[in-house]
């Protein structure tokens, strides 16, 4: 385990503490680590329109283009569960157009990683333009 991914799975838990889950009272944090060293943190943030929730690594990733990073090499998810949090199906498209195969660094609660390749969580994934 990189030493690395254990401090980006610290900063995930950090902005799980800004959290907006007042419907699932389901806190979600994540950290986008760029090639350069920058990390794009989010939180999920929910909404009394349930459907115009969105999630924390997709704040993450909006923020992270927002401010003109373009290199990813992994994101970290952390919740309250204690198990691993697996990204959705939506976020997992969604980083997969705007990032390569990234690594998706899982902490559970006992502090235990689960380190998956967004390739094996998004095989045949659809996509219109080849940037990568
Ligand atoms: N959620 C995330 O933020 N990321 C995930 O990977 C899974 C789900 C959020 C959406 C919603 O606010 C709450 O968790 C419960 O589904």
């Amino acid at each position: 385990m990189k030493k690395e991914y254990r401090k980006l799975a610290e900063e995930a838990q950090k902005a799980k503490l800004n959290a907006y889950a007042p419907f699932s009272k389901f806190g979600v944090g994540a950290a986008l680590l760029a090639d350069d060293g920058q990390v794009f943190t989010g939180c999920n943030i929910e909404n009394s329109s349930y459907g115009l929730t969105i999630c924390a690594e997709r704040v993450a990733i909006f923020k992270a283009i927002s401010h003109g990073a373009s290199k990813f090499k992994a994101i970290a998810i952390v919740s309250d569960d204690p198990g691993f949090t697996l990204p959705c199906g939506a976020c997992r498209q969604v980083l997969s157009d705007l990032t390569g195969n990234i690594d998706f660094v899982m902490m559970n609660a006992k502090k235990r990683f689960k380190i998956i390749k967004l390739r094996l969580l998004l095989p045949f994934a659809f996509t219109r333009i080849n940037l990568k």
